[in-house]
């Protein structure tokens, strides 16, 4: 057991897990985005309705949540830990280090993009896990007896619209999050290389406009809609 700790607590097995948290969140952004685009179904909400009760409701789920929110406490926890081991090893704060002509302005804000994503999670999951689950004037969608989902994030969007830009602002913090992140964590498994580092850049800046852009859609459509 005595590796284990020493792996998890050296500078080298802390970012090792940063990457695979990483991983895990992006698969888990990729299945939210694609879960979330039945949104955009004509059905008056019935498809996104039937998957929202089956996410709040199958056994397999709940298995899967506890994983997910391990996987965020973790690599929170550990962003934090490496973000104070720098600062001690690095006192003078940057004096002489001058970051701006050695690393991106995305890599240095990293913990800021990463924070308000963390703000704007809990708020998020106010509004839809939470008073989907606990708030009782939610109507059921039609036909069925379990809650309207789709009801709820138009009523969350368009009612207390604020929501809406909250919701696009943090998507752009999302992004700058996604486009150091993406290719950190290749780079930490000692992914790299002169051929392949290249794509995987593209493929990662591609990835942090596309996934925080789909999002963004869904309250801007709810308002076109609106519109139209
Ligand atoms: C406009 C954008 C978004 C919409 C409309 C949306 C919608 C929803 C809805 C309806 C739920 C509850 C039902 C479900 O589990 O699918 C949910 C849960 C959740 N969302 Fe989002 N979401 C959005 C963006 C995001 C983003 C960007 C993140 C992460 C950074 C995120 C993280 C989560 C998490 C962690 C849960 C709880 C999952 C669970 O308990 O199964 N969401 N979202």
């Amino acid at each position: 057991m005595n590796w284990i700790t020493k792996t998890l607590t050296s500078a080298l097995g802390q970012k090792l897990i940063m990457s695979i948290t990483g991983f895990f969140l992006i698969s888990f952004l990729m299945v939210h985005l694609t879960g979330n685009l039945m949104l955009f179904k004509n059905d008056g909400g019935a498809m996104f309705n039937a998957y929202a009760h089956f996410m709040s409701t199958a056994g397999i789920i709940r298995l899967a949540e506890i994983i997910l929110v391990l996987g965020f406490v973790l690599h929170i926890y550990i962003a934090w830990r490496l973000t104070q081991q720098n600062r001690q090893a690095r006192p003078q704060d940057y004096v002489y280090s001058r970051p701006d002509a050695n690393s991106s302005w995305f890599s240095r804000n990293m913990g800021i993009a990463g924070g308000i994503v963390l703000i704007f999670l809990v708020i998020h999951l106010y509004n839809f896990w939470f008073q989907y689950k606990f708030q009782a004037d939610i109507p059921f969608a039609p036909g069925t007896d379990y809650k309207d989902m789709y009801w709820l994030v138009h009523t969350v969007f368009i009612q207390e619209w604020w929501f809406s830009i909250l919701y696009i602002v943090a998507m752009i913090f999302l992004g700058f999050h996604l486009a150091h992140g993406f290719e950190s964590a290749f780079h930490t498994l000692g992914l790299h290389h002169k051929k392949y580092t290249p794509l995987i850049k593209m493929i990662g800046l591609l990835f942090a406009i596309i996934v925080p852009a789909g999002f963004a859609a869904m309250p801007i459509s709810i308002y076109i809609k609106l519109l139209l």
